[in-house]
Formats: structure tokens, sequence, C-alpha cells
């Protein structure tokens, strides 16, 4: 895409990936490096107005089929707008979620339509972050902080436990799948000793490629 980077992080709801993706901006912009922290669903204006859709109201709001759509859509805005702009003047892009949260949830845990999210993927989207932070926590741990910390976007912490413990195997098997591009890191530590271990390995990265 450029001669930036472009890194993501992924795990179940309340795993600690807003949080660890912040630090890890905050200690690369320390070290001099330009970074754009940004999210999904969302990351660019057309993209937010979606997450409202997507995020927001009864969970039978949407079927799979349509929200995998919105998904999609929100994505290509954000990588139109915000992801491919940033790769493209050098700057290290971190985003809070990307397509691996759809072929998680709407291919395997809230919908059932992984050759679906694959054909949408390859025909819209194209591209897969060049390193991959898989914060992964035990989904008792994960609920109990999201519910902490309630607020209005709770259309998916509504469907509980189960698609979260669910969420959580089926991350742990993408990482399986592509050991080149993730990072599994034990999210149920200190925050700061998280934090540590994901800028050691961006930085080795970094210095690598
Ligand atoms: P996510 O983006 O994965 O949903 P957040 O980063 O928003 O997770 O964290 C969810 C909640 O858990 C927040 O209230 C946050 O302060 C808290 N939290 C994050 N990391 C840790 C940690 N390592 N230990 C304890 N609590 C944490
Ligand atoms: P997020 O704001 O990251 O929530 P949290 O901080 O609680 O992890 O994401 C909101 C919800 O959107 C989350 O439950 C996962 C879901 N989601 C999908 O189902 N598909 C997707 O493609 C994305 C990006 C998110």
């Amino acid at each position: 895409m450029g001669h930036g980077a472009f890194l993501s992080f992924e795990g179940i709801d309340g795993s600690g990936k807003s949080t660890q993706a912040r630090r890890l901006a905050d200690a690369l912009r320390g070290k001099g490096h330009r970074v754009t922290l940004t999210r999904e669903p969302g990351g660019s204006p057309g993209a937010e107005e979606i997450r409202r859709l997507v995020l927001e109201g009864d969970p039978d709001r949407w079927s799979p089929e349509t929200e995998l759509l919105l998904f999609t859509a929100a994505r290509r805005d954000h990588l139109e707008k915000t992801i491919r702009p940033a790769v493209q003047r050098g700057e290290v892009v971190i985003t809070d979620r990307f397509a691996d949260s759809t072929r998680m949830y709407q291919g395997l845990t809230r919908g059932n339509l992984a050759a679906e999210v694959d054909q949408l993927h390859a025909l819209m989207i194209g591209v897969e972050p060049d390193l991959t932070f898989l914060i992964d926590i035990p989904p008792e741990a994960g609920l109990a902080r999201a519910t902490a910390r309630a607020g209005k976007e709770m259309r998916f912490e509504d469907m509980g436990l189960e698609v979260q413990r669910r969420a959580r195997d089926g991350f742990l098997a993408l990482a399986t799948r592509a050991p080149g591009r993730f990072r599994v890191i034990d999210g149920n530590r200190d925050e700061a000793e998280v934090a540590a271990e994901v800028l050691a390995l961006t930085l080795d990265w970094l210095t690598g490629r």
C-alpha cells in the first residue's frame, strides 16, 4: 500500500484492544514515528455513521447478511479515506479491529457466512495488516470488563458469554492459520506489561522488515 506500516488489534469485547492500541500509538510517537490511530467499525466520517447503524439498537435489528454488508461498506470507506492515505504518507496506521473481526463475527459466531465474508473481502477490501495483535483473555474477564464500561453501544455485548467464548476460540484459530501476521498476546495481565510486549514486538517487526 505504500512505505508506512499497517497494524491491527483484534480480540473479544473487553480484551483491552483499545487500551493497547492507544498505548502503542503513544509509545511509537514518543520514538518519533508518525502514527494514525483508528478503529472499526468507523475510522472515517462515513464509516462512523455506519457504526451507529450497526452498534446501536435492537440485537435483531439487522440480518447477518445486512450486517456483513454494512461492516464491509464501513471498511471500504475507512480504507479509502483513512488507512491507505496514511500508509502512503509513510505513517504507522494502528487500527482497533479490521477484517479478522468480520471473519470471526459475521463468518462464525453471529452469522454463518464464512464464504460470503471471504468473497466480499477479496472483492472490496483485498488487503491485510502487516501485523495483527490478538489480545487473548478468558471470555468471562472480557465480558466483565466490557459490562463495567457499559454505554449505549451494547447491541453485541447483549448477545452474551457463549458468543464471546466461541469468538475467543475462533480468533485463536485464525491466528493459527496466519502465523506470519499474527502475534498472540496474553491480555490477562497488567496493562503496562501487555503494552511492553506489544511495543517490543512492533519494534522488532519495524526494524526487521
Ligand atoms: P476492548 O477495546 O478490547 O473492548 P478496552 O481497551 O476498551 O477493551 O478495555 C475494556 C475495559 O477493561 C476498560 O475499562 C479498560 O480500562 C479495562 N482494561 C484494559 N486493559 C486491562 C488490563 N490489562 N487489566 C485490567 N483492565 C483492563
Ligand atoms: P468495538 O467498538 O471494537 O467494541 P469493543 O470495544 O467492545 O470490542 O466493536 C464493536 C462490536 O462490533 C464488537 O462487538 C465486534 C463487532 N464487529 C463485528 O461484528 N464485525 C466487524 O467487522 C467489526 C469491525 C466489529
